[in-house]
């Protein structure tokens, strides 16, 4: 956005120290006054449009076949262990926890969606993309679908359980 407005800033003065007469100079800042308006506006239409991804989102349940998720305070090792060895397999080849890859990092990810989102986004990814606006908002930022996973709804708990850790 910075650069529209130094691009606008630059043409008015561009357009200012070409003028000629008064005449010009007063044409040339009012043409630039309308450019820097008409940036302004579109500005204001980007950041209205733009969702801000990283917001926690944890009423939504997503679309799939988890409606509810029954979770522990204490974290469950095994189920952990379980999550790690299924997410190495099936997940890294685009996530990474700490930085954004093909798909968004994965850090803190429990407390940005609800544990039932998680693994719908898991098991339905496909219907979630095309239907759940957080998935529909993520998409058009990835620009890439996340793969519908053939995995177990066991399988996708342990992974929830060990994104708790994460
Ligand atoms: C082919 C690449 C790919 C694979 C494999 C993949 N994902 Fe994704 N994932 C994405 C992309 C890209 C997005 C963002 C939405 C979109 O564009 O589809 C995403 C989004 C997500 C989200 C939502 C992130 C957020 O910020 O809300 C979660 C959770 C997730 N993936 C978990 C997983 C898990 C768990 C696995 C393994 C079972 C997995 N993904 C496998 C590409 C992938």
């Amino acid at each position: 956005m910075k650069k529209f407005l130094a691009i606008a800033a630059l043409a008015a003065f561009t357009l200012i120290s070409c003028g000629k007469d008064k005449k010009e100079t007063t044409k040339a800042t009012e043409t630039t006054k309308e450019v820097v308006k008409e940036v302004k506006e579109v500005v204001k239409e980007v950041k209205s449009a733009t969702v801000d991804l990283m917001a926690p989102t944890l009423d939504n349940k997503g679309i799939g076949p988890i409606k509810s998720v029954t979770i522990n305070d204490k974290i469950d090792d095994a189920l952990v262990a379980k999550g790690k060895e299924v997410y190495k397999a099936n997940c890294t080849a685009c996530h990474k926890f700490k930085k954004r890859y093909i798909g968004p990092a994965l850090k803190d990810i429990t407390k940005r969606r609800s544990s039932e989102w998680i693994m719908n986004m898991i098991l339905n990814s496909t219907e979630m993309l095309e239907k759940d606006p957080v998935a529909k908002a993520l998409i058009a930022e990835y620009n890439a679908p996340m793969a519908q996973q053939k995995l177990s709804k066991e399988d996708a708990r342990a992974i929830l359980e060990f994104f708790r850790t994460k």
